[in-house]
């Protein structure tokens, strides 16, 4: 298969589809690899390492969509990008439609068959291609909170770890899924005392399980989340109600009980936040202060660690990657009921039953598509 990774176009994104490592192993299972120059060099890859993996550098991202029979990216494609796609092509990247009705018309019209990372399944109901993004911000969150932190950026002045003498900052992590995980072990590893907050006793037994001693767990009441709230230096926000905006956990009136220049970074930015404070920022101008309070509400954080974030979303979607392209997305969807749940649109129809109910379009069962 014809393999083309453009560069990212999206404002603000570095990180890029496809790593020097999966074109050097797509190309061993026999296939071409097209990379536009420049598509790498946010996460740090060069033109020339790319040439070694044995990929071809394309001059620009129109030669990639012409000749790619499969595109691979990192977000949803941009306007442009969408008039590029063509009927039987297959495009593999985060699309996030359900919010997004122009773009779904778009790759609908296109005759696209587009495959999401954010939809790919596991055997144990997880999303194993966006949990390395949820990795990545929770362990960034207590880094950039700690920034917050600082004084000349608003924070209370106050250090994680403390000093001898001079105890440690109070960390405070709603939700402990994947986010709030990593970010509970980051904080605790810089020396902060730290409590995680869940409402599942399925997961606060498995975090006391694990991570006795490291970190201590609560469930979540809104007593004890306000209690705690109103005693911490940071507060990270990191719940998830799978297909619902994040319940508002922390409300305005709340944040005067709070100590002047705490921090409340809010990783469920993107699905609306959880403080009712919050808004979404960029990593330009990252924070803003409400009442003396620090918010920092960066609704891509992994774009700050590009490479990291690159590296780790390769390894995740090499497999499938390979599957699609040795086989054909067809066959590799019908050996991989996972994989099947991540085809969203396919020729000109839409196959994912979510989007279909939030936009009020009619869904082809992806198991139909299979036999078009
Ligand atoms: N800003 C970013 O760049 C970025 C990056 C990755 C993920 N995220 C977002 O971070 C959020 C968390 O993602 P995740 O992968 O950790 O999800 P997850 O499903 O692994 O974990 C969510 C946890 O929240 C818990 N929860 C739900 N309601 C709660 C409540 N009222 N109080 C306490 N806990 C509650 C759940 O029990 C679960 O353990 C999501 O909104 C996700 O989209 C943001």
């Amino acid at each position: 298969m014809r393999i083309g990774c453009p560069a990212e176009i999206k404002n603000q994104e570095y990180r890029v589809g496809l790593t020097p490592a999966a074109a050097r192993e797509a190309v061993a299972h026999g296939h071409t690899v097209m990379v536009e120059t420049g598509a790498g060099d946010g996460a740090g890859f060069d033109d020339a390492t790319y040439r070694l993996a044995g990929a071809d550098i394309a001059p620009d991202a129109a030669t990639v969509f012409a000749e790619a029979e499969m595109i691979v990216k990192v977000k949803e494609p941009q306007p442009a990008e969408r008039a590029r796609l063509r009927p039987g092509q297959i495009l593999f990247t985060y699309l996030h439609l359900a919010p997004d009705p122009a773009q779904t018309r778009d790759l609908m019209d296109s005759g696209v068959t587009a495959i999401a990372y954010e939809t790919v399944t596991d055997p144990r109901g997880g999303l194993p291609l966006l949990a390395p993004m949820s990795e990545v911000a929770g362990r960034l969150a207590p880094q950039m909170g700690a920034w917050a932190l600082q004084k000349a950026n608003g924070g209370r002045g106050t250090l994680m770890g403390g000093v001898p003498g001079v105890g440690p900052a109070e960390v405070l992590v709603i939700g402990g899924g994947m986010v709030g995980t990593n970010a509970a072990r980051v904080a605790a590893g810089m020396g902060a005392d730290v409590t995680v907050l869940d409402l599942s006793m399925d997961r606060l037994r498995y975090l006391d399980d694990v991570y006795r001693g490291l970190f201590r767990t609560g469930y979540s009441s809104t007593a004890a989340t306000a209690e705690r709230v109103a005693r911490a230096d940071m507060v990270v926000g990191a719940v998830l109600i799978p297909g619902a905006a994040a319940p508002k956990l922390v409300s305005r009136e709340q944040l005067s009980a709070m100590k002047p220049g705490a921090v409340l970074v809010d990783v469920a930015i993107d699905q609306g936040g959880c403080f009712e404070t919050s808004h979404a920022t960029t990593h330009d101008d990252p924070i803003f202060s409400v009442d003396g309070i620090v918010h920092y509400c960066v609704a891509n954080m992994p774009g700050a660690v590009a490479r990291t974030a690159t590296i780790a979303l390769g390894n995740a979607t090499l497999r499938p990657l390979l599957a699609i392209a040795d086989k054909g997305w067809a066959a590799a969807c019908r050996d991989d009921p996972n994989l099947l749940a991540g085809l969203n649109v396919h020729a000109g129809h839409l196959t994912n039953y979510a989007v279909g109910q939030a936009l009020g379009i009619d869904v082809l069962s992806p198991k139909l598509a299979l036999s078009e």
